[in-house]
C-alpha cells in the first residue's frame, strides 16, 4: 500500500512548527508529567509521526512503544531516536493501530493529532480500541486542536486555523475534512472519567487542547 504521508513525512515536524512554533509539542507532551507518568509504566503512542514526545516518555523511564501506519514518519522518528545516544525501552510498530491487539496492556495510551485524521464515525471506534489496549484503570491522552470557543471572532479565527491545517492533510494525505472534533464527548461517551485539560497557546489564544481520561473500572 502507497504511503499517504510519504510528502509529508519527511517535513511534518518543520511545518508544525512554522504553523505553531513550541505549542503543538507543548500540547503533546503536557499530559507527560510525574503524576500521570511513572518509570515502568508501559505506554503506546498511536500514530506517533516524529514523535520527540514519546521519547520524551522513555527518558522519564517508561516502556513506550509507538505505532504508526507510514514509512516516512518512521523513518523519522528513529532519526530522531538515533541523535538522542541513549539506550531507551521503545518498541518501534509499523502497523495500522486497529491491527494491535494487545487488549488491556498499557498503563498509558495516547492519541496526540491522531484522531483527526479519520471521519467521525471511524474515528470514535479507533478511540474505542485505543480504550481497549489500556489496562482496567489506564489514562488516555487526547491532544489536538482546540474546540473553536469564545466570542464570534474567536471561533471564526479558530475555524480558519483548523481549516488550513486540515485542508493541507486532506490535499496532502487524504485526512478526512470534517470540523474539529469534541473529544471531550467522545471520551465520556466511551466511559472515560475525565480528569484533566489542559490548553497550549498561540498568540495569547488557546490554540490545542491536551486531555486526559481514565478507564474506570466496570461494575
Ligand atoms: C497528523 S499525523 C500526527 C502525528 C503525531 N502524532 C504528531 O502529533 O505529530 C497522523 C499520524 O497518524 C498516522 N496514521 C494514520 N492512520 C493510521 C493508522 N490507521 N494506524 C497507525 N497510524 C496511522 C500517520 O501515518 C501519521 O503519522
Amino acid at each position: 500500500m502507497k504511503d499517504k504521508y510519504w510528502l509529508m513525512g519527511p517535513v511534518y515536524d518543520a511545518l508544525s512548527y512554522l504553523f505553531a512554533g513550541n505549542s503543538i509539542l507543548e500540547c503533546k507532551r503536557s499530559m507527560l508529567t510525574s503524576n500521570n507518568l511513572k518509570p515502568g509504566d508501559k505506554v503506546l503512542f498511536a500514530g506517533i509521526g516524529h514523535g520527540k514526545e514519546a521519547i520524551y516518555a522513555a527518558e522519564q523511564g517508561a516502556d513506550v512503544t509507538v505505532v504508526d501506519l507510514s514509512e516516512a514518519m518512521l523513518e523519522k522518528f528513529k532519526q530522531g531516536l538515533n541523535k538522542t545516544n541513549k539506550a531507551l525501552n521503545i518498541n518501534i510498530v509499523h502497523s495500522d493501530i486497529m491491527k494491535v491487539e494487545e487488549f488491556g496492556e498499557y498503563d498509558m495510551v495516547v492519541a496526540n493529532f491522531f484522531l483527526n485524521v479519520f471521519d467521525e464515525a471511524f474515528m470514535a471506534e479507533v478511540l474505542n480500541h485505543l480504550i481497549k489496549l489500556g489496562k482496567e484503570d489506564a489514562l488516555i491522552v487526547v491532544g489536538d486542536f482546540a474546540l473553536p470557543e469564545g466570542n464570534l471572532l474567536a471561533r471564526m479565527a479558530k475555524r480558519v486555523y483548523w481549516y488550513l491545517a486540515i485542508g493541507i492533510f486532506w490535499i496532502t494525505t487524504g485526512a478526512a475534512l470534517h470540523p474539529v472534533y469534541d473529544y471531550r464527548r467522545h471520551m465520556e461517551l466511551q466511559g472515560l472519567k475525565m480528569i484533566d485539560k489542559k490548553h497550549s497557546r498561540v498568540l495569547g489564544v488557546n490554540a490545542y487542547t491536551a486531555l486526559l481520561g481514565k478507564k474506570v473500572a466496570v461494575g
